[in-house]
């Protein structure tokens, strides 16, 4: 289901026909990825899918049970973690308490044997390109969260690793300190052009963040790419529920024409293009329509139309959620402001409309179990 395009790109970590199992349990099911250098890369997906485990393969962390792993173009997969040329930061990497933010920093150099005068501008540096100048002195209990996350990253960064390993770095962070880093985090990759490999479980993050994204669950990468594919284009009903808020109405094909299908929705004909499967007469459906693409009693007729009724209207801050529901199905829709005024009471007839563009319908028989909502 990979979605990767042949590019004459430097190709700084790879991982072929990767797997993973303790005793029954499989973490990471034949998974296989190839990172570009200099690529801000996302491994996405819920609790559980194998992204750690995927992560501390590549670190040297975990030994895989098959598949192999290459570090530019070299196979490391039985080379032991200290001489790979890869750093990770975890979610919970602590600075060492008793060292000063300074010593810290130095600690990987000392390792090397790094005389400390040679280290010094290294770690004057390291710290203003974190943007924790002026902190030399200060220790671990002396720094707020997003301090020491920074202090953690210029201590993996110290080294110049060929690639940074970031597991849920952020994840310990409250909301506004989270975005903020987040942005740092990737003005630092930008700035050192360096392969980062991300690991993460919120969406919202890796679209922000990546270049490219693998999007995973149960142990299998289910798509990779751009923030805009994964978005606008998911390969499979988990990605489209997984990426995003997205309305399912499940339905019968009634009739497959070249570029349309048609698809019966209790009696309604709904028109569907951009289709990524073969469908026939009578195949079983889930048709996915995002929110943002319907329309609330649209002015002007379309080409999907279905008379619903008004449930609940959820402000959002930004914008309004419009929830309506037909017989058993929901369908939401989000306004703006403005739009909001031209509803009416709850129990209302409301009319969702939308172009048959922006439908993406998959086999029934695909989706079991795979909805994430
Ligand atoms: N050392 C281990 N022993 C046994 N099972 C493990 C071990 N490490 C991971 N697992 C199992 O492997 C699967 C994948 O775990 P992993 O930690 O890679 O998930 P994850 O995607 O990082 O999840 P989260 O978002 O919760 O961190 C899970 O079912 C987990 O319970
Ligand atoms: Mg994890």
């Amino acid at each position: 289901m990979d979605n990767e395009n042949s590019s004459n790109e430097k190709i700084e970590i790879e991982l072929r026909q990767l797997s993973k199992s303790f005793k029954e349990v499989v973490a990471v099911d034949n998974v296989n990825i190839r990172i570009r250098k200099g690529e801000f890369f996302s491994l996405l997906g819920p609790s559980g899918c194998g992204k750690t485990t995927t992560l501390r393969m590549i670190a040297g962390l975990e030994t895989p049970t098959s598949g192999d792993i290459f570090l530019e173009g070299k196979n490391v997969t039985y080379v032991p973690a200290f001489n790979r040329d890869v750093n990770t930061v975890f979610q919970d990497y602590a600075i060492f308490p008793h060292m000063n933010v300074y010593e810290n920093i130095y600690y990987p150099l000392r390792m090397k044997k790094i005389p400390r005068k040679n280290a010094h501008d290294k770690i004057i540096n390291i710290l203003k390109l974190v943007s924790m100048e002026g902190f030399e002195h200060r220790f671990s209990n002396q720094l707020s969260g997003g301090q020491r996350q920074r202090i953690a990253l210029a201590r993996a960064l110290v080294n110049e690793p060929k690639a940074l390993l970031l597991d849920e770095p952020l994840g310990a962070l409250d909301f506004k300190l989270r975005v903020a880093m987040q942005g740092a985090l990737k003005e630092l990759q930008t700035e050192l052009s360096m392969t980062f490999v991300y690991v993460t479980h919120d969406q919202t993050e890796a679209i922000t963040m990546s270049d490219r994204i693998a999007v995973m669950n149960d142990g299998m990468t289910h798509q990779i790419g751009t923030p805009d594919e994964i978005y606008n284009n998911p390969n499979t009903a988990f990605v489209a529920s997984f990426i995003g808020e997205m309305n399912f109405i499940k339905g019968v094909v009634s009739e497959s024409r070249k570029d349309t299908l048609v698809v019966d929705v209790f009696g309604n004909k709904i028109q569907c293009g951009k289709n990524k499967y073969d469908f026939g007469n009578n195949d079983k459906v889930l048709v996915c329509i995002r929110p943002e693409n319907v329309h609330v009693n649209p002015v002007k007729r379309m080409k999907n139309e279905i008379v619903t009724k008004l449930k609940r209207v959820v402000f959002r801050g930004n914008d309004f959620e419009v929830k309506t529901a037909v017989q058993d199905v929901d369908l939401s829709a989000v306004l703006d402001q403005k739009g909001w005024k031209r509803l009416d009471k709850v129990d209302a007839d409301v009319k969702m409309g939308w172009d048959e563009e922006d439908t993406i319908v998959f086999p029934m028989d695909m989706t079991e179990n795979m909805i994430h909502y």
